[in-house]
C-alpha cells in the first residue's frame, strides 16, 4: 500500500517547466541551433549541464568546458528572472488540496527535483511547509534517470521505495522512479510517457482515493 507520495516540481507542481523551455530556447536561438518543444522533452528532469549538452549535440556543436559553464549560467540567469516574475497563484490548480488530502490520510509527502533552484521556487510560492522532505539538485550526485533522488527522498521519509508513488512529467523522471522500484503517475500523455503506470493531464486530476487503491 502507498505510504508516501513524491512529487517532482517543474511541470508537476508549477509550470516552471515552461520557463526552463523558454530560457533554453533563447539560448539555442543565440547559438543558431533549431530547438522546439519536441526536443525539449529530452531536457526535462535532467541536470542543467546535461540539458546544455543535449542542445549542443542537437546542433552537432562542441564547446570548451569554460564556455559551457558560461552558457549554462546565462540560461540560469534568464530562468531566475522569469521565476522571480512568477506569482504564487501560478501553482497548478488543485495541487495544494491534493497534497493536503494525502497528508490527511496519513501518507507522507516529499518533493524530489533535479533543479538547484527548487528551494527558491518553493520559497517564492510559499509551499515549503507542504512537504515532509525536500530533495533537490544540490543534494544528489546523479540526476534523473538515476534513481538516487527518489531513493534519498524515501530514506528521508523512512518509507520503503516499494511503498512510494511518484508524480513525474519527464521521461527521465519516470525512468528514475521505475529504477527506484516505485509506482509512477505520468503527468502527460501515454505517448509522451509510455512507461509510467498511470497517466493524468494535470497533477490534481489524480485523486487521493485513487492513490489509496494502488
Ligand atoms: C528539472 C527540470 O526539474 O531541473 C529541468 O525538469 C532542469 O528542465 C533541471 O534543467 C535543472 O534545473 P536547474 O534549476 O538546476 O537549472
Ligand atoms: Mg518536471
Amino acid at each position: 500500500m502507498i505510504q508516501a507520495v513524491i512529487f517532482d516540481l517543474d511541470g508537476v507542481i508549477v509550470d516552471t517547466a515552461h520557463y526552463h523551455f523558454i530560457a533554453w530556447k533563447r539560448l539555442a536561438d543565440e547559438l543558431g541551433i533549431p530547438f522546439t518543444d519536441k526536443e525539449n522533452e529530452q531536457l526535462k528532469g535532467v541536470s542543467r549541464m546535461r540539458s546544455l549538452e543535449i542542445i549542443l549535440e542537437l546542433g552537432h556543436a562542441q564547446l570548451p568546458a569554460k564556455t559551457k559553464e558560461e552558457l549554462a549560467d546565462k540560461k540560469n540567469q534568464w530562468f531566475v528572472e522569469y521565476v522571480h516574475a512568477m506569482k504564487p497563484d501560478e501553482i497548478f490548480p488543485g495541487v495544494k488540496e491534493l497534497i493536503a488530502g494525502i497528508r490527511a490520510r496519513g501518507m507522507k509527502v516529499a518533493l524530489a527535483s533535479s533543479s538547484k533552484n527548487a528551494d527558491a521556487v518553493l520559497t517564492l510560492l510559499d509551499i515549503k511547509n507542504l512537504f515532509d522532505a525536500i530533495v533537490d539538485g544540490t543534494m544528489i550526485k546523479h540526476t534523473k534517470p538515476d534513481p538516487e533522488i527518489f531513493l534519498l527522498a524515501a530514506r528521508l521519509l523512512h518509507v520503503s521505495p516499494a511503498d512510494c508513488l511518484v508524480f513525474e512529467d519527464a521521461e527521465a523522471g519516470v525512468e528514475a522512479a521505475l529504477a527506484a522500484g516505485m509506482k509512477c503517475v505520468g503527468v502527460g500523455s501515454v505517448y509522451q510517457l509510455p512507461r509510467a503506470h498511470y497517466h493524468v493531464a494535470s497533477t490534481a486530476n489524480f485523486t487521493v482515493s485513487q492513490i489509496e487503491k494502488i
